[in-house]
């Protein structure tokens, strides 16, 4: 039988319905595996036989997922590092961000995030001696705000040809939430065959907040950003990938109780990503950067600007 990878290679799963279980959700072949038969029915209007078959086919596909300790060992020991402009802002999170990972970056508009997205798709491309990792990016843009042209000038200031660095970053703008997975979700094969070792999703979470409004939506919206953010990291993993995602914070003067600077998305946010960074602007065009709860690393501080050149030292 040959390899089931994804949805549409189910038995029983011609376009039509791979269409539809996308739609609705069920993006991958783990997510098949946990469904009930009528849940399938409703949502592809197959016969209770075909829903039965798939999803036995997507049970017996379902890859346990065990690894022996020392393998898990030998996995760890190739997690890559990319440089991010600033010494101060590499050695926060430990020597660059890390691949088989999620960085996220949340702070109030204007406090650097997209910059730094911009920065790391051209140092992705560098020599690994230079801190890159000799590999292309996708940059998933959900606010309209990526631009080619700041990419040139960061890349005319190291003294390269931006149209080269422009070929090697894959770009799409995501229209809506549902959108935006199914770009992850598709974007596996370009990642396979384009050496991509870095996702960049700028923002992770303004879709989500726009079309999820009021309180009695909130749990949809934190389940559907959940399974997102779970393929996301599995994608990391597979791939041995950087990801950067960026996030607002709740800039509320009215809320009174609770941190009127939290990052959209709560604590579902947080177990996902392996680094979390909160930046703020500060004098004299400085941007301050926090290492917030990182399992192994101190919390701290590093310091850094955003000139011309992009991300660097202050
Ligand atoms: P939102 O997406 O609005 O939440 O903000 P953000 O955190 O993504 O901010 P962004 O990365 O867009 O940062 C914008 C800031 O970067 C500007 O206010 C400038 O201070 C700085 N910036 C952007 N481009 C340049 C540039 O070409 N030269 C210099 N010196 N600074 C720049
Ligand atoms: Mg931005």
């Amino acid at each position: 039988m040959p390899k089931i990878n994804r949805i549409d290679d189910l038995p029983g799963v011609g376009p039509a319905t791979a269409e539809k279980l996308i739609a609705a959700g069920y993006i991958n072949v783990e997510s098949v595996a946990v469904a009930t038969p009528a849940e399938l029915m409703e949502i592809s209007e197959i016969g209770e036989a075909t829903a039965l078959k798939i999803i036995q086919a997507a049970r017996e596909a379902f890859d346990m997922g065990f690894i022996r300790g020392d393998e898990f060992l030998e996995k760890r020991k190739a997690i890559g590092r990319l440089y991010t402009g600033s010494k101060a802002l590499d050695e926060l999170v430990g020597g660059g961000i890390e691949t088989q990972a999620i960085t996220e970056v949340y702070g109030e508009y204007g406090s650097g995030k997209t910059q730094i997205a911009h920065q790391l798709a051209v140092n992705v491309q560098l020599p690994k001696k230079e801190g890159g990792l000799e590999a292309t990016a996708i940059y998933i843009d959900t606010e309209g705000t990526f631009r080619p042209e700041r990419l040139a000038q960061m890349v005319t200031a190291i003294g390269l040809d931006p149209n080269t660095i422009l070929k090697n970053i894959f770009v799409a703008r995501a229209y809506s939430s549902d959108h935006q997975v199914l770009l992850t979700e598709k974007a596996e094969e370009l990642i396979k065959s384009h050496n991509v070792k870095l996702l960049v999703i700028d923002s992770l979470t303004s879709k989500f907040r726009g079309e999820y409004t009021g309180r009695s939506m909130l749990a949809e919206r934190q389940q559907r950003l959940g399974r997102h953010l779970a393929t996301i990291h599995k994608l990391a993993d597979i791939y041995d990938m950087a990801v950067f995602v960026t996030n607002q914070v709740l800039a509320r003067p009215d809320i009174f109780f609770g941190d009127p600077t939290a990052p959209i998305g709560g604590h579902i946010l947080a177990h996902q990503s392996t680094a979390r960074l909160y930046l703020r602007k500060s004098k004299g065009g400085k941007r301050i950067a926090r290492l917030v709860d990182h399992p192994a690393l101190p919390e701290g501080e590093a310091i850094f600007k955003i000139c011309e050149e992009g991300i660097r030292d202050f």
